[in-house]
């Protein structure tokens, strides 16, 4: 057992995180959507204490962050859509998965052994300023056990990886609290997973609706995953006001709920709370949670793809 060390988001702590990722450690790092589990990504042990970390299936492949495009290209090859969409919304929250480039160096572990990759350039300061010194590649799946609940704090992170891990540095809360919305860029654009860019955002970029994932069962879409998100309590989806037993959860103007998303019902303070309210829910012991309908529009559609994933039957891979 480790022990995990919080590290300042200051000159020191950034040191501390670069020494930790270049000795081949694993250092849990905030970006604007939730917090990452950073390693360097061409190291396979690395990459392997990832997976172990986590728990996670060896079938599922893992976001590379870089610090810009230039970097980025050394791994993946950009069309003229990924392009456009990239210099659009980078850095930001969005992940692009792009064919990979033969000579990319990365571990096929990062891949799953797929000929595609999907990289990013998270917008935060921290990140960008850690990335950037780093100077490569870095592997970063969400910092929590693999299907429960994301860590949009550093103390989420602990109470998920505590031990596992060498180090987190400390950013505070994320500022948007959803992952990024995933797009293929390998055949037409397509929305693989909504996250916290609105797809109609990405259309009015490229004049085109984005295409579906074909859904031919194959892990080559993320959240094929259908349990995921999932608290330590059941939960229940659209619910108009709160049965016994459950801690209800609103949005909007709604009488007796004992958590909100969103008082005044803004999706984006929905976003932000979603994970942090998840979290909550395991710390009070919940028996059972509800939440109010959340519409489906802008951000309302990765919201309401976590609470499904978060609804779903648990699985266990
Ligand atoms: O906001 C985010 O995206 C966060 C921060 C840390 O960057 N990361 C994140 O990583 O959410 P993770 O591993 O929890 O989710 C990444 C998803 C997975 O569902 C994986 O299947 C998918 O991205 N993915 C990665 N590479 C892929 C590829 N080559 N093809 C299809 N899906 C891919
Ligand atoms: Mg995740």
């Amino acid at each position: 057992m480790l022990t995990t060390e919080r590290l300042n988001p200051m000159q020191d702590g950034i040191a501390k995180a670069l020494d930790v990722l270049r000795a081949g450690g694993l250092c849990a790092f905030p970006t604007e959507t939730v917090y990452g589990l950073g390693a360097d990504a061409r190291n396979t042990d690395a990459v392997a204490r990832i997976f172990a970390a986590k728990g996670r299936p060896q079938f599922n492949p893992l976001i590379v962050h870089v610090a810009n495009l230039e970097i980025a290209e050394r791994y993946g090859v950009f069309n003229g859509a990924a392009k456009q969409i990239a210099q659009a919304f980078w850095p930001g929250p969005l992940t692009l998965v792009v064919p990979l480039r033969e000579d990319s160096g990365l571990s096929p572990l990062v891949t799953s052994g797929l000929d595609s990759v999907g990289i990013r350039i998270p917008g935060s300061d921290l990140s960008h300023e850690l990335l950037a010194a780093f100077n490569g590649p870095v592997a970063g799946p969400s910092a929590n056990p693999s299907g429960k609940v994301s860590p949009t704090s550093a103390d989420h992170v602990l109470a998920g990886l505590s031990g596992e891990i060498e180090a987190v540095l400390d950013g505070g809360p994320c500022e948007i609290g959803l992952e990024s919305t995933i797009i293929g860029c390998v055949d037409a654009p397509t929305l693989l997973r909504p996250g916290g860019l609105p797809r109609e955002a990405v259309e009015a970029c490229l004049g085109a609706p984005l295409a579906e994932p074909a859904a031919n069962g194959e892990i080559t879409a993320p959240g094929q995953l259908s349990s995921h998100y999932a608290p330590n309590a059941p939960v229940r989806l659209n619910a108009d006001k709160k049965r016994e037993g459950e801690i209800y959860v609103g949005f909007g103007p709604c009488d007796g709920a004992d958590l909100s998303l969103s008082a005044s019902g803004d999706l984006h303070e929905a976003a932000t709370n979603l994970f942090e309210i998840l979290h909550q829910a395991n710390a009070m012991e919940a028996e059972k949670i509800a939440f109010a309908p959340i519409p489906e529009h802008g951000l309302g559609q990765a919201i309401n793809d976590r609470l499904r994933r978060a609804a779903a039957p648990r699985v266990k891979y």
